[in-house]
């Protein structure tokens, strides 16, 4: 499980600066590793309060495709923060640039400057695209995933190619949509449901009893269970629908 560092979300749907990272709950509750990106706008802070080892996610920002724009982020990145984990953070990169831009990931792999490389919010599409042209297959996939916003085919296809899935708005930022006749569901039962599924859920909260009741959770969910669940799908998104992204 990944503690996720926005502190707040703007009304256009941007990350705003709130009342501090929140590392120190998340640490003392005990996770180890944490997420970020330049449009967090905090990389220097979660640097500074991750004094230690821990694993570090951070991402390439939306539109510095290409090989030199990515070293020179990723370089500008690191001023701040021991990065573990380089992520593209969205497919708005034309398809062309795609090619040289992960040959600069790979490069960061290859130098040993960071342990994994990956995506975030790359459909089916974007990732045989990647796929396609890489030497070296992204180790994660990043994307929208929950009880309301299933993506069983990409989570498969991400399976059948070793890909790690995390997921964001995993328990629907604390308000899901609501099941007319149904009782609510908690937040227990969504991340169980990902971790049933073999995810790796970021999850996130200013309240040290949620995170510690979060951490100790452990799959749990049968077959049937999961099968119980599948209607509760509605593409339910808090975020835009990468489907609707990239000429690819
Ligand atoms: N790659 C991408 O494009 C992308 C996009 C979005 C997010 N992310 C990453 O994912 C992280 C988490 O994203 P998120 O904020 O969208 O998702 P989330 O984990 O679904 O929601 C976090 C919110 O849930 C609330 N919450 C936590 N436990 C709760 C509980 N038991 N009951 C009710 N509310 C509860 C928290 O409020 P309290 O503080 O009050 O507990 C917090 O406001 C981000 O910080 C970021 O690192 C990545």
């Amino acid at each position: 499980m990944i503690f996720g560092t926005v502190e707040k979300w703007g009304d256009d749907g941007h990350a705003l600066k709130g009342k501090g990272t929140g590392i120190e709950d998340a640490i003392k509750a005990g996770f180890d590793t944490f997420d970020t990106a330049p449009v967090y706008l905090n990389e220097k802070e979660v640097g500074n309060d991750l004094e230690g080892i821990f694993q570090v996610q951070s991402k390439l920002d939306y539109f510095k495709w290409g090989y030199e724009n990515v070293i020179e982020e990723f370089e500008k990145s690191s001023e701040h923060l021991s990065i573990t984990t380089y992520l593209i953070h969205w497919p708005v990169l034309p398809l062309k640039e795609l090619k040289e831009t992960w040959r600069a990931f790979e490069h960061l792999k290859n130098e040993g400057q960071v342990e994994k490389i990956g995506v975030c919010n790359f459909t089916i599409k974007h990732l045989h695209k990647l796929l396609d042209i890489c030497e070296t297959p992204p180790d994660i996939n990043q994307f929208e995933l929950n009880i309301f916003c299933q993506n069983d085919e990409l989570v498969n296809e991400c399976n059948r190619h070793n890909i790690e899935v995390q997921s964001y708005s995993s328990i629907c930022r604390g308000n899901p949509p609501s099941l007319p006749g149904e009782t609510s569901i908690s937040s227990g039962v969504m991340l169980d449901w990902l971790l049933s599924k073999g995810v790796n859920p970021i999850v996130r909260s200013t309240k040290i009893n949620r995170l510690q009741e979060m951490i100790k959770l452990e799959s749990g969910l049968t077959e049937r269970s999961l099968d119980h669940y599948k209607e509760y799908d509605r593409q339910f998104r808090r975020c835009p629908d990468p489907n609707t992204m990239g000429d690819w």
